[in-house]
């Protein structure tokens, strides 16, 4: 397994749940120490239990050799993050298959896990061909994990797609899944690459389309919740991504949405509902900071508590999370902003308090605005939060809240989509004096 990542670790991880041998290489020297010592270093439910009961068939280690020793399979597991152009940056990919050794005995096959541009199989086995490593095979084989609920995802998958140049290299790839009772859907190696981007691209756009339908709710009186409720109990459309909030994040979706009108325009194709999806996105974030502006005013010198900072969730994953354009755009308006997230740390963010509890972080605040569902912000609308707030203003991004029990409790409140039938008590929005001249 190359790559020690979400998606690495927790396939190295499940394939040795299911009996394999893995070796796991990563280029990191720190991580492989760590995973030497038994520390996981990302957050990810359950994974921790996994490693730790097959310790005895999983080894890490930053040596090529080692890891290409005795191997059938070369899964690749590397990031593939957006370059500058919006075309995905390969260099972990080439690095991988760049550093394999001259002569590999028996057949390995390269499995290809990473999310790669359309063609990328193609340019590898020609790589490979060019290299005199023609007696090694290539598989895509996309992964469709979702990181909070990786390890259950990986043994109960929704499909396995399996893409292959050749069929006994497809074969041997499906073979080595015994025990995972799923569908498999075996095609060439371009439809399989597709498969993953336009998955992710089809997620992307349904998640944008709940959040202009939240936007037309707010100006027509409706509530997107149950206007969600009442298209998603349709059995052509189902439930699923159309809860309305302040957009995706994330290291896949944003990257594979760009990646994909990326891949279509160098194809000549201009793509232009993943156009919409994108921009659509952008500005939901930011209308976070408008909802602030309505209630605060001026942002200069308000004190604002971000209450979440990773992209969802049950990880600590911070990748294109929408708390790093909300933060940037208070910094920029003057705010002060604290953060508290359980497990997420800013890191390269700067500029921003982290507060070691969400009592910390709410106290003395102007606005709080709930930026990822954990389950800890459920009872954010308490006497004690609002006593200790300066102005109990709540932005509720996830629509995680009751927004009448919310208002009743005292707060003035606001979610994505919901109807603003405003409590007598709630107090009209502030307006400073700024503002006003
Ligand atoms: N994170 C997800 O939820 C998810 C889900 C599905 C698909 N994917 C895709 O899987 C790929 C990996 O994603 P991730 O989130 O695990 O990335 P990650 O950044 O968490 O991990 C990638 C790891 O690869 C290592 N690496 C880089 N070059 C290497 C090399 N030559 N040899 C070995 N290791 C090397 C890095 O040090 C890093 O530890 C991406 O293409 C991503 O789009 C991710």
């Amino acid at each position: 397994m190359f790559g020690a990542g979400y998606v690495g670790l927790v396939t190295g991880a499940c394939f040795a749940d299911i009996g394999h041998e893995v070796v796991i290489r990563d280029v990191v020297p720190e991580r492989i120490e760590r995973l030497r010592a038994g520390e996981v270093p990302i957050y990810e439910p359950g994974l921790d239990k996994v490693l730790e009961r097959n310790a005895d068939r999983i080894r890490f280690t930053l040596d090529v050799a080692e890891a290409v020793d005795g191997a059938d399979f070369l899964y690749v597991a590397v990031g593939t993050p957006p370059t500058e152009s919006g075309d995905a940056d390969l260099r972990a990919v080439w690095s991988v298959v760049d550093e394999l050794p001259e002569e590999i005995p028996g057949r390995p096959v390269i499995v290809m896990k990473s999310t790669v541009p359309v063609g990328t199989g193609a340019h590898v086995r020609a790589r490979l061909d060019a290299r005199g490593l023609t007696g090694v095979g290539y598989v895509s084989n996309p992964e469709f994990l979702a990181e909070g609920s990786a390890v259950a995802d990986f043994m109960k998958p929704d499909r396995i797609v399996v893409g292959a140049f050749d069929e006994n290299d497809g074969d041997r790839v499906v073979e080595l899944h015994a025990g995972i009772e799923t569908e498999v859907v075996r095609t060439d190696v371009p439809s399989a690459e597709l498969v993953k981007l336009a998955a992710n691209a089809f997620l992307s756009t349904r998640i944008s389309f709940i959040n202009e339908i939240a936007n037309v709710c707010e100006l027509v009186g409706a509530d997107v919740v149950d206007v969600a409720k009442g298209v998603g109990l349709d059995h052509r459309l189902g439930p699923h991504f159309l809860r309305a909030g302040i957009g995706f994040g994330g290291s896949c979706f944003p990257k594979d949405v760009t990646s994909l009108k990326q891949l279509a325009g160098n194809s000549g194709y201009q793509f232009m509902l993943l156009h919409a999806v994108w921009e659509v996105n952008e500005l939901q974030k930011r209308r976070v900071v408008s909802k602030l502006q309505k209630h605060l005013g001026s942002m200069r010198g308000k004190t604002v508590a971000l209450l979440g900072l990773a992209f969802k969730p049950n990880t600590d994953d911070m990748r294109e999370a929408p708390s790093r354009v909300i933060a940037y755009r208070l910094l920029s308006e003057g705010a002060d902003v604290r953060a508290w997230d359980p497990v997420a740390r800013p890191g390269d963010l700067p500029g921003i308090e982290l507060c070691d509890s969400v009592l910390e972080a709410v106290r003395g605040a102007d606005a709080a605005v709930i930026v990822t569902e954990w389950p800890e912000l459920a009872t954010l609308a308490s006497s004690e939060v609002r006593d200790a707030m300066a102005r109990p203003v709540i932005i509720d991004g996830r629509n995680l809240l009751d927004p009448v029990a919310t208002r009743a409790a005292g707060f003035v409140y606001e979610g994505v989509g919901r109807p603003r039938h405003a409590s007598p008590a709630e107090p009209e929005p502030a307006r400073d004096a700024e503002v006003r001249a």
